[in-house]
């Protein structure tokens, strides 16, 4: 039987899962692919410390990157360093030199993804980026292959763990800051969480769905971008008597010939598929044209997850080696379709309004809205409490301009006391 050579560049977190995995699991996968792969060298700075992974892997470990990729021998490349500096030149390298790459680094495919590709389709060799987006669920592969043949409209996903846990820890309760502490404590959050409480790590896990899902160039930095740290318990549990739950979605929609894509909090319906993903798990929801609504769900992080989304795609690498048809699998950008301006993004909103308990303050606030063409669904007045009185209240879909113009002349209407919440319903 033939052998296939794997270089590892990172023997971290996701590194280490995907080299347990390819040595817990390599006589299935030998049967499955056709050859044994076998994992020559592993690149890290750290060449020492012990990654638990039950096997002694010492012989392998090297300082230096550029020996595995230089290596006539090798010919497929794992990338799991992450960041773009010096992940990006390493793959360029890899790629450069006709080898496959395999990454799991969802901030270079988001940024660099269009000249990675271009130089993968040159050099005839693969690039694949499965563990980019939702860990160990397939989320690329499933809209590479199982839907070539539709058109896909919408994505909704929730890609990320970190905030998902920490919205479901705030639904018990907790308030935002202690959810992270103790987020932190158990290794669920980043030590600086700003990359995923920001909505950042969304942002490029959405870019790179939509390239997928919609054959076109979407730049990260064109996709509107709001985190979850205005979000309050309080509205968690005003969401939820209302029948909605709040998660941070990565949205993307194809309509009118513009994409529009956002990562923001959101209300969902409790009926909605998406809204019972709890936790720390991961879920991508798309509505195409023939399969229908489908949805992928797993766990988004973690070592073997990972993993696994890194050894599948090594063997994806590894039989289309062995068929001669590499690079055949890269993403064809075919269409331009613009992204549309966040302003024009339209959403149902939820918003939570301080007021003076006063006559007249209900009618100067559904005046604003009502002047910006702003159509209410419902008005719900909660507390009243020395002299103020919360008022929730649920809009039909609005352009988001008109949404902040009425907001704004809201805010300075006398009654009007604050307002603390907007969030975005779907
Ligand atoms: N930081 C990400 C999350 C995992 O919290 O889901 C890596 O993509």
């Amino acid at each position: 039987m033939k052998t296939v050579n794997v270089g590892i560049l990172g023997f971290g977190t996701v590194g280490a899962g995907a080299v347990k995995l390819l040595l817990d699991n390599a006589e299935d996968i030998k049967q499955r692919v056709g050859a044994e792969l076998r994992i020559k060298g592993i690149a890290d700075l750290d060449t020492v410390t012990d990654r638990k992974i039950g096997y002694d892997v010492s012989g392998l470990l090297t300082g230096d990157a550029l020996s595995l990729i230089n290596d006539p021998d090798i010919h497929i490349i794992v990338e799991t360093i992450g960041g773009v500096k010096p992940a990006e030149s390493f793959v360029r390298a890899a790629l450069g030199a006709g080898k496959s790459v395999v990454t799991a680094n969802k901030m270079l495919i988001a940024k660099e993804g269009a000249g990675l590709m271009a130089l993968a389709r040159e050099k005839g060799a693969d690039l694949l980026f499965e563990a980019s987006v939702g860990g160990g669920i397939p989320s690329i592969d499933p809209i590479k292959n199982n839907l070539a043949a539709n058109r896909i409209n919408k994505i909704i996903g929730i890609v990320n763990g970190t905030t998902n846990y920490l919205l479901s820890e705030m639904k018990k309760g907790k308030n935002y800051s202690a959810a992270l502490k103790e987020a932190q404590s158990l290794g669920y959050a980043e030590q600086d969480p700003t990359s995923d409480v920001e909505g950042f790590d969304s942002m490029y896990k959405l870019a790179i769905l939509s390239r997928l899902c919609f054959n076109t160039e979407v730049c990260a930095d064109d996709i509107y971008r709001e985190g979850i740290t205005s979000i309050t318990d309080y509205d968690i549990k005003y969401a939820n008597e209302m029948g909605y739950q709040i998660r941070l979605l990565a949205m993307a929609e194809r309509t009118g010939g513009q994409i529009y894509a956002a990562v923001h909090p959101a209300l969902v319906p409790d009926e909605h598929p998406i809204a019972g993903v709890d936790g720390v798990m991961n879920a991508v929801f798309l509505s195409s044209d023939g399969a229908g609504d489908t949805m992928y769900y797993g766990a988004g992080a973690g070592s073997l997850p990972a993993g696994s989304a890194i050894a599948g795609d090594v063997a994806e690498a590894a039989r289309n080696i062995l068929r001669g048809c590499r690079g055949a699998g890269a993403v064809a950008c075919y269409n331009d379709i613009p992204v549309a301006p966040a302003e024009s993004l339209v959403r149902r909103n939820y918003i939570r309004i301080i007021v003076r308990d006063e006559a007249g303050c209900i009618a100067a606030i559904s005046g604003a809205f009502a002047r910006y063409a702003v159509s209410l669904e419902s008005i719900i007045q909660k507390n009243t409490k020395d002299g103020l009185a919360e008022v929730v209240w649920l809009t039909h879909a609005a352009e988001e301009e008109r949404m902040r113009k009425a907001l704004s002349e809201i805010e300075k209407i006398p009654l009007v006391d604050s307002i603390p919440s907007r969030i975005r319903v779907i």
